[in-house]
């Protein structure tokens, strides 16, 4: 059985969907949840569902980032995952930190990459007027959404699509996308998962 540990920084949407997924005959079962942010509300829901949590704030280092992983890394070690997954961890990685977890650290990212990395992927689509949009599971490396793609899904974009309706659109795609990559690698198969 994989020990999976999951970082984040928000509400953990796509957290829970891995949560729940890992359950049965699923190859792997949760064993941490970790954020940058002491006050993320996915902190709460993954306690509530009696897996272990751990924050580390980032903003008592100061831009230190080798300082904030070290911390970061303690719990992280601790519970000696076999896979990292990043859901909505909005924090960048040193390359050290990234190498340490080569071949084994999944991202979830909400756009068709390699169209859009880093932040506004939704506007970005529309004012490229796209006429579809999506999502992608990556191995992170250290170049920021650049590695190897696990999975992609594809949404529509439609007519009278704000940033909102659109990335609505998009997070409703990456909570079946997700859990999907998730049981596919943790059974080591790397093929990409396209919906
Ligand atoms: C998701 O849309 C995820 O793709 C995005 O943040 C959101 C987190 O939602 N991640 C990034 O932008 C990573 N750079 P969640 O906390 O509800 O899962």
């Amino acid at each position: 059985m994989k020990r999976v540990a999951i970082l984040i920084s928000g509400s953990g949407s796509n957290m829970l969907c891995l949560l729940e997924s890992m359950q049965g005959a699923h190859p792997a079962r949760p064993v941490l949840v970790v954020s940058n942010d002491p006050a993320a509300a996915g902190l709460a829901r993954a306690a509530e569902r009696g897996i272990a949590t751990a924050s580390v704030d980032h903003r008592a280092f100061k831009g230190d980032r080798a300082a904030f992983e070290a911390e970061l890394l303690r719990p992280i070690l601790a519970a000696a995952p076999d896979i990292l997954c990043l859901a909505g961890f909005m924090r960048v990685l040193t390359p050290a930190f990234v190498e340490r977890f080569r071949g084994r650290m999944l991202n979830i990212h909400p756009s068709l990459l390699p169209k859009y990395p880093g932040l506004h992927t939704h506007a970005r689509a529309l004012a490229a007027g796209d006429p579809q949009a999506g999502c992608t599971v990556h191995e992170v490396t250290p170049e920021l959404d650049a590695g190897p793609i696990l999975g992609q899904a594809r949404v529509p974009v439609l007519p009278g699509d704000t940033e909102a309706t659109l990335a609505a659109r998009v997070l409703e795609a990456e909570h079946r996308l997700y859990p999907a990559v998730l049981a596919r690698f943790a059974a080591g198969d790397r093929r990409p998962v396209l919906l």
